[in-house]
């Protein structure tokens, strides 16, 4: 750094004008019409207009302010306007030295503006919920805590890196001191509260921003990927492998059979404890068909969609379904995908030790003893995340883990309509489904599991 490190404050490149008549300013902003107010005196007008250009520091804005006559109005003043322009997301910052930038500074979302209060005591740090990536504009610092995010040069990036080599203290480094005024540091050794440290980096970093959190983020069905290649098919390419025809299934007997939803959701248990007989390829079936079966497909201009018993996200139904079999009467331990148009199993070759490993990994998510008896199939429930990011943006994982509840939830009703033992597994191996399928992850995953078997003496 090159002496004098301080933190600018101007108007975005959206202010195209600050016009001034005595008391009475006016901004034009792109695509709004003009905002026009009066302030109190003209040191005032004069320090909204030191906003636009290079900009200035807080403290000179309030210096300018004061040469109305009051500083501690000039002050209550100066943050007032911050905040009106922080509103409309007018400012953007500027760390600057004597040598020039060292990172610039945009505001995510409305009402976003560095700290201005007094230091804090002790040493600063790089916050827990803050990362380095790289975008295509250069080195950005963000945080799922701070609606902002830092551009950094490489002048900005060395800076940075020896502030992370160890705690710095708020009086004496500029840069440091700034980074926490910007909300990217925190004071080393303080703890936080109980509430704040529950959440997980990944935890806060996914539910910030994929929600309508931050105004300049897309997050929705923006179909950013549409003209620039084709979406997955609806109907994933079946895989190679036995094809075993399921049992046929009698739709009027199904709903002849079927208890009412209430009574169903009743009754509905979590149930851990399982019979000696093994669950019927019968059983497997008609759960499958109830839960997952195809019932549409169209084929839209952009991307074909399907419809299955369970509703999910843009009827995109990116998820999959195969089947870790430990032992089921009728058909041999392996894992499985489930043909959900042809209402059929795709036998995947030699997974026999796969298919036990994730039924193992179930029984111990669900704190089986070794000795009980074990599950009899583990549903995978795996995402093609590619075809819902296709047309959503910013959203897609957290759309298909919700999709995912969702058919836990028609599992466990179909489950307990038919006397089964169902149980949501919330933790598992996605690995073990990828050495099944030898499928790339970035185009299938597994992210749910749900075990099936024939229940127990209570
Ligand atoms: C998303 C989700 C994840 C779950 N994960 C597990 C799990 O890993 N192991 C387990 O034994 N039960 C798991 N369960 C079952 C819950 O423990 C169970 O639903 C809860 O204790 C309420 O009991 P009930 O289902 O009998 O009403 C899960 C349930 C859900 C909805």
């Amino acid at each position: 750094m090159s002496g004098n490190l301080r933190l600018l404050y101007r108007f975005n490149a959206d202010v195209e004008a600050v016009r001034r008549d005595g008391d009475r300013i006016t901004l034009d902003v792109k695509d709004w019409k003009p905002i026009g107010f009066t302030v109190p005196a003209p040191a005032y007008a004069d320090a909204i207009a030191a906003l636009y250009g290079v900009g200035t520091t807080f403290s000179q804005l309030i210096e300018i302010a004061a040469a109305a006559g009051d500083a501690a109005k000039a002050d209550a003043a100066i943050r007032y306007y911050a905040e009106r322009f922080s509103r409309g997301r007018l400012l953007v910052w500027s760390l600057t030295d004597d040598a020039g930038e060292l990172a610039r500074v945009d505001a995510l979302a409305q009402n976003y503006l560095p700290q201005q209060n007094a230091l804090p005591e002790g040493d600063l740090q790089l916050c827990r919920f803050a990362y380095l990536r790289r975008l295509e504009a250069g080195a950005v610092l963000e945080s799922g805590l701070v609606r902002a995010r830092v551009t950094l040069g490489e002048r900005g990036l060395t800076a940075l890196s020896q502030s992370l080599a160890r705690g710095r203290p708020a009086a004496g480094d500029e840069f440091a001191a700034t980074m926490w005024r910007l909300g990217f540091f925190s004071v080393a050794g303080v703890d936080e509260d109980e509430t704040r440290r529950c959440w997980e980096f990944q935890d806060l970093l996914m539910h910030e921003t994929s929600r309508h959190n931050r105004e300049a983020a897309m997050v929705g069905g923006t179909y950013r990927f549409d003209g620039k290649f084709p979406s997955l098919p609806a109907i994933k390419p079946v895989a190679a492998g036995e094809r075993i025809a399921l049992p046929a299934i009698d739709p009027a007997q199904v709903r002849q059979a079927s208890s009412s939803v209430d009574a169903v959701s009743a009754r509905r248990r979590s149930v851990r404890s399982y019979a000696e007989a093994p669950i019927s390829l019968a059983t497997l079936s008609e759960f499958l068909w109830r839960v997952c079966r195809t019932t549409a497909h169209i084929e839209n201009k952009r991307q074909d969609i399907i419809s299955r018993p369970y509703p999910a996200g843009g009827s995109i139904n990116e998820l999959e379904f195969y089947l870790a079999v430990r032992r089921c009467g009728g058909l041999a331990g392996a894992v499985y995908h489930y043909d959900s148009h042809g209402h059929a199993l795709i036998a995947l070759a030699q997974t026999d030790k796969i298919a036990a490993k994730i039924v193992d990994h179930s029984a111990a998510a669900m704190g089986l003893e070794p000795g009980a008896q074990q599950p009899d199939v583990t549903v995978v429930i795996a995402s093609r995340l590619p075809r819902l990011s296709w047309k959503y943006e910013g959203m897609a994982y957290r759309a298909s883990l919700m999709n995912a509840g969702v058919v836990f939830e028609l599992m466990y009703l179909v489950a307990t309509d038919m006397g089964l033992a169902p149980c949501a597994n919330g933790t598992g191996d996605s690995r073990l489904l990828q050495e099944a399928t030898g499928i790339d992850p970035f185009e299938e995953t597994a992210i749910a599991e749900f075990v099936l078997g024939m229940p127990g003496a209570a």
